[in-house]
């Protein structure tokens, strides 16, 4: 994986004119898990996950507005392994749509604040983290999306992006005891809608 890296700098295309999309860095963790447990749920984001997902290989960006975190979006890169075990999908299912039994990019989270909704901003976020997951080399991408109700908040986004539906997991957050979903008021009952895209 590391031979096939680029570096990458994504153009700022946001309605915005002070949203920047930076990559990642560990000053924006205190604003990030702010933005991330007011929207999905106390116990969804804190340090030691917060570091797990981020520090490994990935394409993890944040979009800054004024100094302040306004948005972030990880997509850390797992095996085909790791990945269908977070989405309870058979191994080989995965496997089959993902052009290579090796590492995936998992479109894991994303949040924009609520003023910086409907700004483009989530869709600059969204767009860098791809752009560098192709860049580097990962032949698939692969999501869960939230169903809140009848609505799928990142339907929009996963489909302006070529992303197909795959199926719908019920209770995909479920075995999660840390996570208060904002939702369902505790463990997360949330059903959970798979998107994925070959890259390569
Ligand atoms: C998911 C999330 C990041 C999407 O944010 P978003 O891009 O602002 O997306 P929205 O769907 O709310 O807004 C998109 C609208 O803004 C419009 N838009 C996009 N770029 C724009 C721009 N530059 N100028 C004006 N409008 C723009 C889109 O056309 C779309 O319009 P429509 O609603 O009329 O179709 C945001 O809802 C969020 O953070 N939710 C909470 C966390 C969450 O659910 N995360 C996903 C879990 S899987």
């Amino acid at each position: 994986m590391t031979k096939n890296m680029v570096s990458f700098m994504p153009t700022l295309q946001t309605g915005t004119a002070n949203t920047a999309i930076v990559p990642y860095e560990a000053a924006f963790a205190e604003e990030v898990m702010l933005i991330a447990n007011k929207f999905f749920g106390e116990g969804y984001m804190d340090k030691n996950r917060l570091k797990a997902m981020t520090g490994g290989e990935g394409s993890f960006y944040a979009a800054v507005t004024n100094s302040q975190v306004s948005g972030y979006c990880f997509f850390p890169y797992v095996s085909a392994e790791v990945c269908a075990l977070r989405m309870k999908l058979p191994k080989e299912l995965l496997v089959k749509n993902s052009n290579a039994d090796g590492m995936v990019c998992q479109t894991k989270t994303m949040a924009v604040d609520e003023p910086f909704r409907k700004t483009g901003t989530a869709d600059a976020l969204f767009e860098a983290c791809l752009n560098k997951a192709v860049c580097d080399g990962l032949l698939s991408a692969w999501g869960s999306a939230w169903k809140i109700g009848g609505v799928i908040p990142m339907e929009r986004i996963f489909l302006k992006n070529e992303f197909r539906l795959q199926l719908e997991v019920p209770y995909i957050w479920y075995d999660d005891r840390q996570y208060k979903c904002i939702v369902c008021g505790g463990r997360c009952r949330c059903t959970g809608i798979i998107y994925y895209k070959l890259l390569g």
